[in-house]
C-alpha cells in the first residue's frame, strides 16, 4: 500500500514519485546523539566546539564562532544543493544516493545544507552540527544516518590583512581568472590568505583531538561549493584517513547571501569517523546502543578525558546468503534499505558475494550474504529464519526480484 503522507518532527509530507524514506531511518530522526553529554558524539562534538571558542576571542574575550546544533534535518532540495550550486545533474542528487520526502523536501545529506541560510541572517563567524541522512552500503562504518559538523568563517578586508603592514595596497576582489589557486573574482592575495587561516586552524584542530605530533597532509580535492578545495588527512595507525573536506567559499554564494564584501572559508567533517578511531569503537551501530556497557563508558564531566573503549563480548553472529535474479533497473542501495528495514539493527554486514550472468536467457543474478548479530543477546537460527525470509519477500514485492 502506499502511503499519502510521512509525518517528521510534526510536520507532514506529501508522497510522490521521489519518496524513498523509510521507516528504519524515520525512527532515527530527532535522537540528537549529537546533544547529548555522555555519548561519544555528544563529546567529540563539544570538543570541536571548545577548540573554535578558546581559539577566536572577539576583543572583549567572548567567542567569534556561534554554534547551531538543533536545526531540523529536513531540507529542501535548493538548501541542500541549488544554495550549494551543486550542478542539476549532480551524481549526489539522485535518489539511489539520498532520503527524500518527495520532490521537494529531503533529508540533509549533508550540514553543509544550511550554510547559506546563516550566512543570509548575518551571521559570518558559525559551526553546524546535526545529524545527515544517506543512503549508502551496510557494513561496520557504514550507517544511513550520521552525524556532521560543518563551519564557517567570512573576513571583511580588514578582518583578512589585519597584520598586513600596507592594508592600502591589498584587495579583496579583482576583474581576474580562475586558476588553481583562486576563483576570477578573487585577488591572488585575498586567496592565499584566506586559504592559509583554514590551513592552519583545521591543523590545530586534528591536533588538539588526535595530540600534537600527528602527522597530517592536504589533498587537493572539488566540492560544487568551495574553491579551491582541500581533504585533511591524518597518519593513524600507519594508514592515511581522511577527516574533512575545506576550501575557500564560491563567491557566488556570498554574494547571493547578501555578504558582498567578504571572503570566507568552510569545511565539514563526519563525527562518526573521528569518534571511532579516538575511542576505538569498532563498529558504527554501537552509537545507537543504549546498552549501559557502552553508555556508561562515556560518562565523563570534561569532554576532552581521553577514553578508550572496552569491547564487551561480542554474541556470535548468524550468517544466511539470498540469491536473486535482479531485473533492468535494480539498484543495490535499494536492496540495502529493504535489509535494513526489515532486519533493523540486527544487520550487521551485507555483502555482495557473487554476480552470475546466464548468457542465453540474458538475466544477472546477484547472492549477498547478510550478516546479523544482536549486540546485546543471542540469535536464534529461527528468528533469523523469519527475518531473512521477510527480507525475500519484501524485495520481491518491492524490487521485483526473483528469489532463486
Ligand atoms: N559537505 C561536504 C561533505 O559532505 C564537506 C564540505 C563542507 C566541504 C564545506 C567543503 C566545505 O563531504
Amino acid at each position: 500500500a502506499t502511503k499519502l503522507v510521512t509525518d517528521v518532527l510534526g510536520n507532514s509530507y506529501t508522497s510522490d514519485e521521489f519518496t524513498n524514506i523509510t521507516p528504519s531511518v524515520i525512527k532515527k530522526i530527532g535522537k540528537k546523539l549529537h546533544t547529548k553529554k555522555n555519548h561519544p558524539i555528544g563529546l567529540i562534538n563539544k570538543q570541536i566546539q571548545n577548540f573554535f571558542y578558546a581559539t577566536y576571542l572577539r576583543a572583549g574575550g567572548n567567542p567569534i564562532f556561534s554554534m547551531y546544533d538543533n536545526i531540523s534535518p529536513v531540507v529542501t532540495l535548493e538548501q541542500n544543493f541549488d544554495n550549494l550550486l551543486v550542478p542539476a545533474d549532480h551524481p549526489s542528487r539522485n535518489l539511489t544516493d539520498s532520503y527524500y520526502l518527495n520532490k521537494t523536501h529531503m533529508l540533509r545529506a549533508h550540514t553543509t545544507a544550511h550554510q547559506r541560510d546563516l550566512i543570509s541572517s548575518g551571521l559570518d563567524s558559525f559551526l553546524i552540527t546535526g545529524d545527515v541522512y544517506r543512503r549508502d552500503t551496510v557494513d561496520a562504518t557504514h550507517y544511513p544516518v550520521f552525524h556532521q559538523l560543518d563551519g564557517v568563517r567570512l573576513f571583511s578586508k580588514h578582518q583578512l590583512f589585519s597584520k598586513a603592514k600596507d592594508i592600502d595596497k591589498l584587495n579583496l576582489f579583482e576583474n581576474g581568472s580562475y586558476t588553481e589557486l583562486k576563483q576570477a573574482e578573487h585577488s591572488l592575495e585575498a586567496a592565499l590568505a584566506v586559504a592559509a587561516e583554514l590551513k592552519n586552524s583545521l591543523q590545530e584542530l586534528a591536533k588538539a583531538l588526535f595530540g600534537a605530533d600527528i602527522k597530517y597532509r592536504w589533498v587537493e580535492e572539488q566540492f560544487p561549493f568551495t574553491h579551491p578545495s582541500w581533504e585533511l588527512e591524518i597518519l593513524y595507525q600507519d594508514k592515511w584517513m581522511e577527516v574533512l573536506g575545506c576550501g575557500v567559499i564560491k563567491q557566488e554564494i556570498l554574494k547571493k547571501a547578501g555578504a558582498i564584501d567578504k571572503v570566507g572559508w568552510a569545511f565539514g567533517m563526519g563525527l562518526e569517523r573521528l569518534a571511532m578511531r579516538l575511542y576505538d569503537i569498532p563498529d558504527i551501530r554501537l552509537f545507537w546502543s543504549e546498552d549501559t556497557r557502552f553508555t556508561s563508558q562515556f560518562n565523563v564531566e570534561d569532554p576532552s578525558t581521553q577514553i578508550t573503549f572496552k569491547p564487551f563480548s561480542k554474541h556470535p553472529p548468524v550468517v544466511n546468503d539470498i540469491s536473486f535474479w535482479i531485473p533492468e533497473n535494480f539498484h543495490e542501495n535499494d536492496f540495502y534499505d529493504i535489509v535494513r528495514s526489515v532486519g533493523g539493527d540486527l544487520i550487521e554486514n551485507v555483502e555482495l558475494i557473487d554476480v552470475f550472468e546466464n548468457k542465453k536467457k540474458q538475466k544477472t543474478s546477484h547472492c549477498y550474504r547478510i550478516t546479523y548479530r544482536h549486540m546485546e543477546r543471542v540469535l536464534t537460527l529461527n528468528e533469523i529464519n523469519t527475518i531473512h525470509e521477510n527480507i525475500g519477500a519484501e524485495a520481491y514485492k518491492s524490487l521485483n526480484v526473483i528469489i532463486r
